[in-house]
């Protein structure tokens, strides 16, 4: 079925893409702000799921940043929506099937560290995986990758880096980095969990984006991460949380994501 839905995709491009990029909650603006689109949408797609989450369209959207050609992910599958890990990391084995061999992923995080404002944006220079799932269980396919796979560089150090240092040049400030810490949801977490996570060493949280991660390590993909912190996390703020807040907050920073993320395409693809 992979080789399938690559080919499926492939024949709507017509050309193998540059680098993919994962929208998340709220940022899905880009995807109107590229050139010579092509929109493919999940349900025509053999092989793919249909995307069920607020703030996430389903479509592919192919098309050109600059000189550089890109296929966004308009909306993402998370596993509280009712999928497996492996589900939710079948397009990152798409994209590289297709021969994509740079990803970015993107997504709306709840700030831990308590000097992040709302609407910031930050790479992500780890992951914890707190999820209790994993998209590799099961019998490995060794075409795909090693049993055990390595996870010490699992966001490219230096593409962060690069893109960092362009960012710095172009906006004249760099982004600061973080810890993601990845969890099931989708309910948000209460103030005592997020009082762990700190402990724990995490930075920001949200509900996806680590089993995109093992996969892409799985097959040797580089990645690097960017989290949009919408909100601060549980009992930082004495507010309640919401999804209007987290999707407002993607909103209200569309703008400057849309430039960075550009500038990266641009700079480091
Ligand atoms: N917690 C978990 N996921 C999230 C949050 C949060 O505070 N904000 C956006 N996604």
């Amino acid at each position: 079925m992979l080789q399938r839905t690559a080919e499926y995709v492939l024949n709507k491009t017509g050309e193998i893409p540059d680098v993919a990029i994962v929208l998340g909650s709220g940022l899905s603006r880009l995807a109107s702000e590229v050139d010579n689109i092509k929109r493919i949408p999940y349900v025509k797609i053999p092989g793919f799921l249909k995307s069920t989450a607020p703030g996430h369209a389903g479509e592919l959207v192919f098309g050109q940043i600059d000189n550089k050609k890109v296929l966004l992910m308009n909306g993402r599958f998370h596993t509280y929506e009712g999928y497996t890990a492996a589900d939710v990391a079948y397009p990152i084995r798409v994209f590289k099937k297709m021969g994509i061999n740079r990803l970015v992923l993107t997504n709306a995080a709840g700030g831990i560290r308590t000097s992040f404002k709302p609407g910031e944006l930050v790479f992500i220079s780890d992951v914890i995986n707190f999820s209790f799932r994993n998209p590799l269980i099961g019998p490995n396919d060794e075409s795909q990758g090693p049993r055990f796979p390595d996870m010490s560089n699992s966001l490219s150090k230096s593409w962060t880096q690069k893109a960092n240092y362009v960012i710095e040049e172009s906006f004249g400030k760099p982004l600061e980095t973080g810890i993601y810490v990845s969890v099931l949801g989708p309910s948000y977490e209460t103030p005592a969990e997020i009082r762990m996570f700190r402990k724990l060493g995490a930075d920001m949280i949200g509900m996806s984006t680590i089993h995109e991660v093992i996969v892409a390590n799985h097959i040797k993909m580089d990645v690097i991460g960017i989290s949009c912190i919408t909100n601060m996390a549980a009992g930082i703020l004495d507010q309640p949380l919401s999804e209007k807040e987290v999707l407002e907050a993607g909103k209200r920073v569309s703008e400057r994501f849309i430039s960075i993320v550009k500038t990266i395409v641009k700079e480091t693809c």
